[in-house]
C-alpha cells in the first residue's frame, strides 16, 4: 500500500509536469522565474546557423559532401554543445530472452521479452524489452519500437507481461502500479498491418530527475570521486538514446525482426530523446517525434514558449543535457547549432513531426519552420520537406513528407488519432 501511493504520487507528480501545458487555459508567462513569450511579433529576428557551408567554408553541393563532410561536422556540434557525448556499446552487454514468443491477442502476435543488461553484473544496470511479433509473419517484421514513461507492464494492455519497476526519487525501485499509466499503446492497428511493435520504459536506463545519474546508466561511467560537471558530458537524454542504440544491439540480433525497419516514437522529452537517437545512430530507419519542442524539434533562437533558459534552468532539466547548452541561455545565438540541424541529421531517412496547435509552451511553429530549413538537406537526396514556408493549420495533413509535418488540434503529447497517421506514415515510408 505504501509503494502503492508512492507510486502514484510520483506518476501524479510526472503526469501533471508532462500535462499541463495541455490542460492551461492561460500559458503561464513566467517560469522558474523566467519570462514566457507568447506573441509572434516579439520572437525576434534571428539567423539560423547554415547547414550548406562547411567549417571550412567550402559549400555542400551534393548528398556526398552533406553525409561525409558536413553531417559528422553537425553531429559532433550537437554533441558537444546540446546532448553531450555517450559511450561506445559496452564489451560486456548482454541479452536475455526470458519470453521466447508466447501467444497473445488471440493468436494474432507473439510476444517476446528480453532482458539486456549493460554490464556483465546481472543485479543491476538492465531493461527489459517487450516486442510483439505479428503471428501471421513469415519473413522479419518492421518495427514501431516506443520509449515510454511507463513500465512495460502498465505500457500495453496484457496480462502476460512481466511486472515492471519504477523509480522513487530516493533512488529506489519499486512496481509499477498496476492500472496507473500515461494510457495504453493500441498494439494491434500496428500487428493487423504486419508491423511489429516494440516498448522500452525510459526510466530503465535513466531515471527522470536531477538526481537521477547517481542510480542510472550514466552512474556506471562515473569516474570514482567524479561529479556531472564536463562541459561535453552526457545528459539524461543522451542516456535515453543510448539505451535506444542497445535495443538496436538487440534487434540486430533477432531473427524475426527486420532491424533496417525500425521506426522510434517519443513524446515530448522522449520527442527529443528519439530525434537524438536518430541522428546519432543511423541503424533506426525512421523517426516520429511528438511534440518535442524546446531542445527538440524547435528553433531555438525564436524566443517563443520554452527557452534554451527555461530548460536549462538548474530547477528545471538542466540535467537532461550537456552542461555545455546551459551556455546558451542567456544568448541562443551564441550556440553553433539549433533545431534544424538535429532534423537534417535524420536525412534522408524519414522523421515526421508532430505537434499540437494548442501546445504553445512546445512551439509548433518553431518547429515547422526547423523542417522547412532542413529541407535543403532533404533535396540533396531528391526528397521532400514541407515544400512551403506557409505554417500549416491543425489537422491539415499533405505535409506528410519524408519530411513530414504535422499538427494535431490539441494540446501537448499524442491524440488517439494521431496514432493513424503514425501507421500511415509507416506504411507509406518504412
Ligand atoms: C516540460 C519541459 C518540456 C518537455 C516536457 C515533457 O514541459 O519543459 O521541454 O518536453 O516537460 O517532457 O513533457
Amino acid at each position: 500500500m505504501k509503494y502503492l501511493s508512492q507510486v502514484m504520487l510520483l506518476l501524479f507528480a510526472t503526469f501533471i509536469s508532462i500535462a499541463s501545458f495541455s490542460q492551461q487555459k492561460e500559458p503561464a508567462k513566467m517560469v522558474a522565474g523566467i519570462p514566457v513569450n507568447y506573441d509572434e511579433a516579439l520572437v525576434g529576428t534571428y539567423t539560423l546557423p547554415d547547414l550548406m557551408t562547411l567549417s571550412n567554408g567550402a559549400k555542400v553541393k551534393s548528398a556526398n559532401d552533406w553525409l561525409t563532410k558536413r553531417r559528422p561536422e553537425v553531429l559532433r556540434l550537437i554533441e558537444e554543445n546540446q546532448f553531450g557525448k555517450m559511450p561506445p556499446r559496452p564489451a560486456d552487454m548482454h541479452f536475455n530472452v526470458f519470453d521466447k514468443g508466447t501467444p497473445v491477442f488471440d493468436g494474432k502476435a507473439i510476444r517476446k521479452q528480453v532482458t539486456v543488461y549493460f554490464s556483465k553484473d546481472t543485479s543491476s544496470y538492465k531493461m527489459d524489452l517487450l516486442i510483439y511479433i505479428p503471428a501471421k509473419a513469415d519473413k522479419p517484421v518492421p518495427l514501431l519500437f516506443e520509449i515510454s514513461f511507463s513500465a512495460n507492464s502498465t505500457s500495453v494492455n496484457d496480462p502476460g507481461i512481466k511486472a515492471g519497476e519504477v523509480w522513487t526519487k530516493e533512488g529506489k525501485k519499486i512496481p509499477a502500479a498496476s492500472g496507473v499509466s500515461f494510457g495504453k499503446l493500441n498494439v494491434e492497428p500496428f500487428l493487423a498491418q504486419g508491423i511489429g511493435v516494440a516498448v522500452v520504459y525510459y526510466g530503465d536506463i535513466e531515471p527522470d530527475y536531477k538526481k537521477g545519474i547517481e542510480f542510472g546508466i550514466r552512474g556506471k561511467y562515473l569516474k570514482p570521486g567524479a561529479t556531472w560537471t564536463e562541459p561535453n558530458e552526457w545528459g539524461a537524454i543522451s542516456a535515453w538514446a543510448w539505451g535506444l542504440s542497445r535495443a538496436m544491439d538487440y534487434f540486430e540480433t533477432d531473427k524475426q525482426v527486420d532491424a533496417k525497419r525500425v521506426a522510434l516514437q517519443g513524446t515530448s522529452r522522449l520527442g527529443k530523446t528519439v530525434l537524438w537517437a536518430g541522428a546519432h545512430d543511423t541503424r533506426f530507419a525512421m523517426v516520429i517525434a511528438s511534440c518535442s519542442g524546446e531542445g527538440g524539434a524547435a528553433i531555438s533562437r525564436r524566443n517563443y514558449g520554452e527557452t534554451i533558459k527555461h530548460i536549462t534552468d538548474t530547477s528545471r532539466y538542466f540535467y537532461q543535457f550537456a552542461p555545455n547548452y546551459h551556455n546558451y541561455g542567456d544568448d541562443p545565438s551564441k550556440s553553433p547549432v539549433d533545431a534544424h540541424m538535429l532534423v537534417a541529421l535524420m536525412a534522408p531517412r524519414p522523421v515526421l513531426l508532430q505537434t499540437g496547435d494548442t501546445d504553445v509552451w512546445s512551439d509548433p511553429k518553431g518547429e515547422f519552420l526547423a523542417a522547412v530549413a532542413a529541407e535543403p538537406v532533404y533535396q540533396l537526396f531528391g526528397k521532400k520537406g514541407p515544400g512551403t514556408d506557409i505554417m500549416p493549420k491543425a489537422s491539415q495533413a499533405d505535409l506528410l513528407n519524408t519530411l513530414g509535418y504535422f499538427m494535431h488540434a490539441g494540446g501537448h503529447g499524442t491524440i488517439p488519432s494521431d496514432w493513424n497517421i503514425y501507421l500511415d506514415y509507416i506504411k507509406k515510408y518504412l
